[in-house]
């Protein structure tokens, strides 16, 4: 093991020369303009992963984005893990609070800044290092490896999901292991045992059929936009509860174990406050802030928008008002019931003197894992090792809506060991990679691999 790491030491510029390749295609899923960079993102991985020795590697196509498998297979009693991942990337905007293009990677002090770096090229990157690794270190990797990378994690896994389900025994699998979490804080490796989901719709309200003077019509007419604040105001009351009817009742409630659990770990509220330049924080009454933030569900406004944004001022009363709404759920929260009562409430307090359309666009469902599985004490042994400090145990706020699937489908385990950080500024200007936690994430896995091939396939 010793001269395995000695040779992820002396590799490690390279593999970070390979990552820098990946995050130089702007593979953006969400925009139709980035279709050929999302077909050369998965063509770089095949190659890539023919080059390290895999076999039936193969770019599966979806109705969307394709997905990249490859397998190497030739321990056959030992346990085999689905490594999964995606390639795809958040949009940039807005791109002129980036330090330096998104586009072009670049290392600043202890960090190496893209669009993908973390989020999660960079830690897909880290995995194949990891394998990469084994193989050069002659020995051959001590378990069975499949990778999966797909390319529409951002976009709500929508095409990936059936693709899971026609090919899952080709994804077959005792582990499935996923790094697209952050560490608690840096020097702090951590394991996720929960995810929330998450449910997004979009809603449009039409008050006439053009913009109207707002003399001529003003008190007579409905402004889209004052009902729109309006209703969407009341969906939340002032202990930060969501009033939607029913929305809680099938969330699972935090248990007086996790409870402590969750208090136990060392969370800063005014350092967490400061990293992001707010005044304070604020949450539902009656729970900690990391149970506000991991295991309690909530309801966001992503955007909002309608009339005169010009320069001036504009007396008119907007024909139109929009909005993007999402709430993360935790686990137990069906993500389609949900959005079938929200869609319900908004339509009952919709008043008469405007239309309104809602499109549910996606969701998917949380997470939530044991914590005292044998595969779970691997990780935490090979974090220890490759960090030099014990691991936590967390749970995340962010979705990664394939996980609860994967895990049902295939009949596996899912270990969450991820190697971003809190001011990673993923979905952000300025996105980044910690390269320390690049280095000791590519150690980790080395050792978690080994791990994982001394338990018994399930
Ligand atoms: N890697 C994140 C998930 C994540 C974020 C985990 C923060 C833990 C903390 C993933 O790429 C992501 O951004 N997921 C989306 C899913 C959505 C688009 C369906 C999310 O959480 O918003
Ligand atoms: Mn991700
Ligand atoms: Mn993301």
């Amino acid at each position: 093991m010793q001269t395995l790491l000695n040779d992820v030491d002396t590799h490690v510029d390279s593999f970070l020369d390979d990552l820098k390749t990946a995050l130089r295609i702007p593979s953006i899923s969400s925009d139709p303009a980035h279709q050929p960079d999302m077909t050369r993102m998965a063509d770089l991985l095949s190659t890539k992963l023919h080059e390290l020795g895999f076999d039936k590697v193969q770019t599966i196509s979806t109705k969307g984005h394709p997905a990249v498998f490859g397998e190497w297979c030739d321990q056959p009693d030992k346990p085999t893990v689905l490594i999964y991942g995606h390639y795809d990337v958040q949009p940039v905007d807005p791109v002129d609070l980036w330090t330096a293009p998104p586009f072009e990677p670049e290392v600043r002090g202890d960090k190496l800044y893209a669009r993908g770096a973390v989020d999660d090229k960079g830690q897909v990157y880290i995995h194949l290092a990891a394998v990469a690794s084994w193989f050069k270190s002659g020995e051959k990797p001590p378990l069975n490896i499949k990778f999966i990378i797909e390319g529409e994690e951002e976009v709500g896994s929508v095409n990936f999901k059936e693709l899971v389900t026609e090919h899952k025994d080709l994804l077959g699998a005792d582990y499935v292991l996923i790094s697209d979490t952050p560490m608690l804080k840096k020097g702090l490796p951590s394991i996720a045992y929960g995810l929330r989901g998450l449910a997004y719709l979009q809603i449009d309200l039409v008050g006439s059929k053009s913009d109207l003077h707002s003399g001529s019509f003003g008190g007579v007419v409905a402004n889209p936009i004052n009902v729109l604040t309006k209703m969407l105001a009341s969906l939340k009351d002032d202990k930060g509860r969501v009033t939607i009817p029913g929305f809680y009742d099938d969330a699972v409630e935090i248990s007086a174990a996790e409870h402590d659990g969750l208090s136990k770990l060392p969370f800063d509220e005014i350092e967490f406050a400061d990293a992001i330049g707010a005044p304070a924080l604020t949450g539902e009454a009656g729970f900690t802030r990391l149970e506000q933030l991991w295991a309690r569900p909530t309801l966001d406004i992503n955007g909002i928008w309608g009339g005169f944004q010009g320069p001036g001022a504009k007396t008119v009363i907007p024909a139109e008002a929009h909005a993007k709404l999402s709430m993360r759920l935790v686990p137990n929260q069906d993500w389609q019931k949900i959005t079938k009562q929200v869609l319900a409430h908004l339509i009952a307090i919709t008043p008469e003197s405007v239309e309104i359309s809602i499109t549910p666009m996606h969701g998917g469902r949380g997470y939530l894992a044991g914590i005292d599985s044998p595969a779970i004490q691997a990780a935490k042994a090979a974090l220890a090792e490759g960090f030099g400090t014990e691991a936590v145990l967390t749970r995340e706020g962010g979705s990664i809506p394939i996980v609860p699937m994967l895990a049902e489908v295939l009949n596996a385990e899912v270990l969450l060991v991820g190697f971003g950080l809190p001011d990673q500024n993923a979905h952000a200007p300025d996105e980044n990679l910690d390269l320390e936690n690049f280095h000791k994430g590519i150690r980790s896995l080395v050792i978690l691999y080994q791990n994982l091939s001394e338990l018994k396939p399930i």
